[in-house]
């Protein structure tokens, strides 16, 4: 079981580091729902603090916002323009080890390519981005910048998660033949209240992008799916619906996947699926066993197969593998969660930038968490399926390549 300042780099990487990292953070103020999980998520571990930040879209909100959170006052910005200028000509013992963007989906790319190009590193939240060029120009600027860049694909830091990985990776699935993948969320089943943020910039194709829902909640269902199978997408056909009227996003969306090695697939993802909250949940069977999680009971992982009675692989056990156990905190049978989920991908991401900074190889087990590539991928997953959603030619190639 990994330690509370975790176990893998990190040893040699701390000695020679001993200091905790400086994370600034653009977006995540008052009243935003997930700036609040990252903050948590970051500092689980004990190994970072919060110093500066961009914290909303007005001057005034992102200071009582930083002020709420025992941020310097001469490092709360009022814009993340001003901030990345500001902080790039901080001296180097108190510069920012990284930045965490937070904000609707329209300022990823802007803001990502802004610190990007000053050198600091940078953790994002999904979808990375637009378009396939702006994420194209995120995985070459982190790439050409010697960047560590994380894309906070939060479900995959689940030990159960890893676990299910492990098995596939081990064949002890077989050869998988078929993978369902799906998502619903009932919130945005009626028209959104005005007041609601969260919902509104969700809804605005400005600010969201090009999908709804499909951008929303079906990219973390891809993002889910290529991570414990490592299947490759070879073609999809969608069908995508806006349900609730004078909406301009689709609010629902159905893909059927063909992958590389003739497996099939399905991932069904809604948010107008009435009385659902985070059902995420994925069965994927080979020609040996099957496997399934659920994101709402996320420490089980459940193995099937026609000979054996049903197995249940619980969190915190020794018969899991590394990964899964250097991503557990407490002890078997008390639940862990989303924060500690999410703070998975923050340990492995400041991890990295910990045996970056100190000059050491950071392990497997550091490296495994969502990058510019996976975020990138994530991207061209939802124009396809769009492109599908609206098309007559149904079955369309998924040509991504980097
Ligand atoms: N990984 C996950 O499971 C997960 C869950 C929820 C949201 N998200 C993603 O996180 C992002 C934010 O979503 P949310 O639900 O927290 O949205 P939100 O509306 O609750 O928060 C967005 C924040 O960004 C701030 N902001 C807007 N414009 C800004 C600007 N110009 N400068 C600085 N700050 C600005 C807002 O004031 C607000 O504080 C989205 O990209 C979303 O897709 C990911």
């Amino acid at each position: 079981m990994g330690d509370a300042l975790g176990s893998s780099v990190s040893g040699a990487a701390q000695e020679r580091f001993p200091r905790k990292l400086r994370m600034g953070m653009v977006g995540g103020g008052r009243d935003a729902f997930i700036g609040a999980v990252h903050r948590r998520a970051a500092m689980l571990d004990g190994g970072v603090e919060l110093v500066a930040g961009a914290f909303s879209s007005t001057p005034e909100k992102s200071r009582a916002s930083g002020l709420d959170l025992y941020v310097p006052e001469d490092r709360i910005y009022g814009s993340w323009e001003e901030m990345a200028e500001a902080e790039s000509q901080m001296p180097e013992d108190q510069r920012l080890d990284f930045v965490s963007v937070v904000t609707p989906n329209h300022l990823h790319h802007p803001v990502s390519m802004a610190f990007i190009e000053k050198g600091f590193n940078v953790a994002c939240d999904k979808p990375l981005c637009h378009t396939v060029e702006q994420a194209m120009e995120i995985v070459n600027g982190a790439r050409d910048n010697d960047i560590i860049y994380a894309v906070t694909y939060n479900y995959t830091g689940y030990p159960m998660v890893k676990q299910a990985k492990a098995m596939v990776d081990a064949g002890e699935l077989g050869e998988i033949r078929k993978v369902i993948v799906e998502y619903p969320q009932g919130w945005l089943a009626l028209p959104a209240d005005s007041d609601n943020k969260q919902a509104a910039w969700r809804t605005d194709p400005a600010r969201s992008g090009i999908a709804g829902c499909i951008g929303d909640i079906g990219s973390h269902c891809e993002n889910l799916l290529s991570y414990i199978t490592g299947l490759e997408l070879e073609s999809l056909c969608a069908h995508i619906t806006t349900f609730v009227p004078g909406r301009e996003l689709d609010d629902d969306g159905d893909v059927l996947l063909r992958f590389t090695n003739g497996a099939k697939g399905i991932l069904t993802t809604s948010q107008v699926s009435v009385g659902e909250e985070n059902n995420l949940r994925i069965r994927v069977w080979g020609t040996k066993k099957a496997l399934a999680w659920t994101q709402e009971n996320p420490n089980y992982l459940h193995i099937l197969s026609n000979e054996d009675p049903e197995q249940v692989y619980k969190r915190g056990n020794g018969y899991n593998v590394a990964a899964a156990a250097a991503a557990t905190r407490l002890p078997t049978g008390h639940p862990e969660g989303y924060f500690e989920a999410f703070g998975n991908i923050y340990k492995n991401f400041t991890d990295a930038i910990r045996a970056k900074l100190a000059g050491v190889e950071a392990d497997e087990i550091v490296r495994d968490f969502p990058g510019p590539v996976e975020g990138a991928r994530g991207v061209a997953f939802i124009h396809k399926v769009i492109e599908s959603g609206q098309s007559d030619v149904k079955w369309l190639p998924f040509d991504f390549q980097v």
